[in-house]
């Protein structure tokens, strides 16, 4: 088989660039190690910038998600036991869009069965070869049967524990990397969200959030041990602890029912240096991860293709300019990225580690950001969304 480019992954990022290089003109193929319905079952995240938005109108995957997707122009911040309320759209003129990464990648994957291009499920074994010359090419089984890809292009949209940053050779790349002392225990369950604003708590016995998929489903997490199992948590223990969380006037409104859907995540911050490798081109959580406390995941990956669809296009134009400067352009807004991600997770988590003397300077520092519009601008321009 022969394409132009051989997309590693169909998550949010391959499906997006997928989508995004058809547009251009620009042949593709995606190989993906699960299934269609394994990829749509993982609940991850929900709020998109207007970037991410605008790129999914680009590629033509956005109808649903203006029919469906619930416009919020702010977020609240629950510390000392009271609400506050952060004006995205006062503040910055903009607003960001909770609509479900499952939704997306469903929007996605039925854009590219009407379009044609081939994807293959269940590739397994995918490996990467002679990535550094002009003529890459990628193998892997399908049903036993062992094929190969030749491609001008790799593009590794394969997150976090994908093969294609493992493909590049240890000393052509560099790694930075924090992990958290804890993860998140989220809970989706269809009952109606105590708030249609997302609600980021700071509390005593550890970080809470409130989120939402729709007017009738809710997405909450609460901060939790990192040995934790999920078994460990009942439903009840789960809504008990949520609830301890919650400022009183948003306890009362909570409404509990059965999990459809509960999982642990770890906290990690992550980038790799550069993302590019000869032929081959990094993007999304293949190169990067932030902790979630920002949202801002799905989001890098959506700036990460957008920029990588450009370039490849200007390559079949005649300039390789384009294709050169990708990791740079990339980089700069994913450090940014990181950088927010890390500040905001480490104002609102519980670290023991730091005692009363750090906690008190978490509710310094919240008590500062809303008696200041200027951090607030601060927090609100980073949270719609830094420009690509
Ligand atoms: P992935 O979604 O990980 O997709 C990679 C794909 O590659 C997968 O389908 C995988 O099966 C496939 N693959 C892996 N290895 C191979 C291989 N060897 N061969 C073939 N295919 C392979 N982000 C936000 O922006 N906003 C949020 O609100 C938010 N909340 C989150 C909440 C949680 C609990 C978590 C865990 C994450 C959250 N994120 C959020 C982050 C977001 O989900 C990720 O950043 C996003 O999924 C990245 O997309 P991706 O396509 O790069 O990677
Ligand atoms: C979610 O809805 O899953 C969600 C929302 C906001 C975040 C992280 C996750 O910061």
């Amino acid at each position: 088989m022969r394409t132009q480019v051989a997309i590693v992954g169909a998550g949010p990022a391959g499906l997006l660039l997928g989508a995004l290089l058809a547009k251009a003109g620009i042949d593709n193929v995606i190989l993906e190690q699960r299934s269609g319905a394994y990829v749509l079952g993982r609940i991850r995240a929900g709020v998109l910038e207007q970037i991410c938005v605008d790129l999914l109108d680009e590629a033509g995957a956005g109808a649903r998600l203006h029919r469906e997707g619930l416009v919020d122009d702010g977020f609240v911040l629950v510390f000392g036991g009271q609400a506050h309320r952060i004006d995205l759209a006062g503040l910055t003129g903009k607003r960001v869009v909770v609509y479900g990464q499952t939704e997306v990648t469903r929007d996605l994957m039925d854009l590219r069965a009407a379009s044609g291009l081939t994807t293959v499920y269940e590739a397994e074994d995918v490996a990467l070869h002679e990535l550094d010359g002009s003529r890459p090419w990628v193998s892997y089984r399908k049903d036993g049967v062992l094929v190969r890809l030749d491609c001008d292009f790799v593009a590794g949209c394969d997150g976090f524990h994908g093969v294609s940053r493992a493909s590049i050779p240890k000393d052509r790349i560099e790694t930075f990397e924090k992990v958290y002392p804890f993860g998140w225990l989220g809970l989706l369950a269809d009952v109606p969200p105590v708030s249609h604003e997302i609600v980021y708590a700071n509390h005593e016995r550890g970080f809470a959030l409130a989120s939402l998929r729709s007017p009738t489903r809710s997405r909450y997490y609460v901060q939790c041990p990192l040995d934790d199992k999920v078994e460990q948590w009942s439903d009840d223990a789960f809504w008990a602890e949520f609830r301890a969380r919650l400022p009183a006037s948003l306890a009362e409104r909570l409404v509990t029912g059965p999990s459809i859907e509960k999982s642990i995540a770890p906290l990690r911050s992550f980038v790799a240096e550069p993302m590019r490798y000869g032929r081959l081109f990094l993007a999304g959580d293949a190169a990067h991860i932030v902790p979630p406390t920002g949202a801002k995941g799905l989001n890098l990956a959506a700036g990460d293709v957008g920029l990588l669809a450009q370039a490849m296009a200007e390559f079949y134009r005649g300039s390789e300019a384009g294709i050169d400067d990708y990791s740079r352009r990339a980089l700069a807004r994913v450090w940014k990225a990181e950088r927010f991600s890390w500040w905001f997770t480490t104002m609102m988590h519980k670290f023991p580690e730091n005692g009363p003397f750090g906690a008190r300077m978490q509710l310094a520092e919240l008590e500062y950001l809303m008696s200041s519009r200027a951090m607030q601008t601060a927090v609100a321009e980073n949270y719609v969304g830094l420009p690509l």
